[in-house]
């Protein structure tokens, strides 16, 4: 079997985590393959809400094996919360859950270097989650970083002091004590408590489950306009975050990649600096926030919403080879009665209908087809036999666009809220 790919098409929090809760029940294993605890992937059901960082979003179906895979950076204090609270809700973690020896460590000083480095940045900061994400990158391409598998070497302790030694140096006179005093001990302690976790070789576990037949779905977190490579740069994260990342993140051939399903919301949002030449920054923008609750799952913090992007889309498309998409969030535009879609940039006069290289120093003015709302509460619809006619036509208008069939239609945060149409 090939191995299936989830992932963003905007900005980060499209509804990943939903949809790879809804469709768990079609896979053996799921496998993240980038980022770390700067995602937050929002799971709801059975009245229930849960947010997970690290941990793969197949967690709650039991038959599911979860890997954290190579390419993602861990810190174990905020895995170890994570798995505290799923065992409080009766999910038995270590049964499941496997990690990748080759998957780096998040240490304390990371974080702080990450605080450093925004404060550094002043008005041109990324807006990062302060994680420890970027940094913890740094050493990982450095090559001083320490991985999941150093943790049982006899030699562990001198590989963090040595990179701790590093780090201080770096930061100079900055004030870091107050900020890993206390820290520090409790990394450790959560690196204990990960013991029950059990780490494998996971390129050879993934490619044995390829050989066996197995049904593999890589989960991805943040999204393609925050890829190291394809997104906003500089206002991006540390990782690849398209299709691409799951060969080198989970040790998956490029010939072994299925279908790669792209998750896109029905207009956008962005969390973070950065440009989004989309963004309302008026009462409608306003308006979707407060409808579609667009806050931060990991920070809080208010996300900047806009209309959906088609020449970013269509971009995202590319890069990933989209063969299947998944419509988030249409409920929060049940009251509006017109849509407006970006179908082309103006920058310096020149009209383009797709992202060009700089759109970080330059003026982007968005052009926009107006379409028809549909006016009508979607939060119970089931079946697309029953969707307004207003509703059809902007998924075709968009499937039109993307040239990708819309599978699944997603029409609030519930398990239950989700249409499959192929
Ligand atoms: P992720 O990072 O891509 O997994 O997405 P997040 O969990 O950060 O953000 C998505 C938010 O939208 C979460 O609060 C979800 O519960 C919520 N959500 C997901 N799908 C829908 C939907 O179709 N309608 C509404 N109203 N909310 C949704
Ligand atoms: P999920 O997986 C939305 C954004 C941050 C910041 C930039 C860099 O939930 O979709 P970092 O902490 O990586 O150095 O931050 O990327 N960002 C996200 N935005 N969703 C995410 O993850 C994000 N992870 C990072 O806000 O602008
Ligand atoms: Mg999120």
């Amino acid at each position: 079997m090939k191995v299936d790919v989830l992932l963003g098409l905007q900005w980060g929090d499209e509804g990943k985590g939903k949809i790879v809760d809804v469709v768990t029940p079609n896979y053996d294993i799921i496998g993240r393959f980038q980022g770390g605890p700067n995602a937050g992937h929002t799971l709801i059901f059975e009245g229930q809400k849960q947010v997970l960082h690290t941990i793969p979003s197949g967690i709650f179906r039991s038959n599911t094996v979860n890997l954290i895979g190579n390419g993602v950076v861990i810190d174990p204090i905020t895995l170890k919360a994570e798995i505290l609270e799923l065992e409080e809700k009766g999910v038995d973690v270590s049964k499941n859950l496997l990690i990748s020896k080759k998957a780096h460590l998040i240490l304390p000083t990371h974080k702080v270097l990450d605080k450093y480095s925004e404060e550094q940045k002043g008005k041109a900061k990324i807006g990062s989650t302060l994680k420890g994400i970027g940094p913890t990158y740094m050493d990982k391409t450095g090559r001083n970083g320490i991985r999941m598998g150093d943790t049982s070497s006899p030699k562990f302790k001198d590989k963090y002091d040595s990179l701790v030694t590093k780090h201080k140096k770096m930061l100079g006179d900055y004030e870091y004590q107050s900020l890993l005093s206390e820290v520090e001990k409790d990394w450790f302690e959560a690196l204990d408590f990960l013991k029950k976790v059990p780490l494998i070789d996971s390129e050879h576990y993934i490619n044995q489950a390829i050989n066996d037949g197995k049904k593999i779905l890589a989960e991805g977190a943040q999204g393609t306009l925050l890829d190291i490579d394809f997104g906003t740069y500089p206002f991006v994260t540390s990782s690849n975050t398209v299709t691409a990342g799951t060969c080198t993140g989970l040790g998956v051939a490029p010939n072994k990649i299925g279908d790669v399903i792209g998750i896109f919301k029905a207009y956008c949002t962005r969390v973070g600096s950065g440009p989004f030449p989309t963004e309302l920054d008026d009462e409608v923008g306003e308006n979707i926030r407060k409808i579609g609750h667009e806050y931060g799952a990991t920070t809080g913090r208010d996300r900047r919403c806009g209309w959906i992007d088609l020449p970013a889309l269509k971009y995202a498309v590319m890069i990933n080879g989209v063969t299947n998409l998944s419509m988030m969030k249409a409920d929060v535009l049940d009251t509006f009665e017109t849509i407006q879609v970006c179908t082309h940039y103006i920058i310096d006069g020149e009209t383009y209908d797709y992202l060009p290289y700089d759109i970080v120093s330059t003026e982007v003015t968005p052009v926009y087809t107006e379409l028809k709302g549909w006016n009508k509460d979607l939060t119970a619809l089931r079946s697309m036999d029953d969707a307004p006619k207003e509703f059809l036509d902007y998924i075709k208008y968009l499937e039109g666009e993307l040239n990708v069939p819309i599978g699944i239609v997603s029409v609030g945060p519930d398990r239950e809220q989700t249409i499959i149409r192929n």
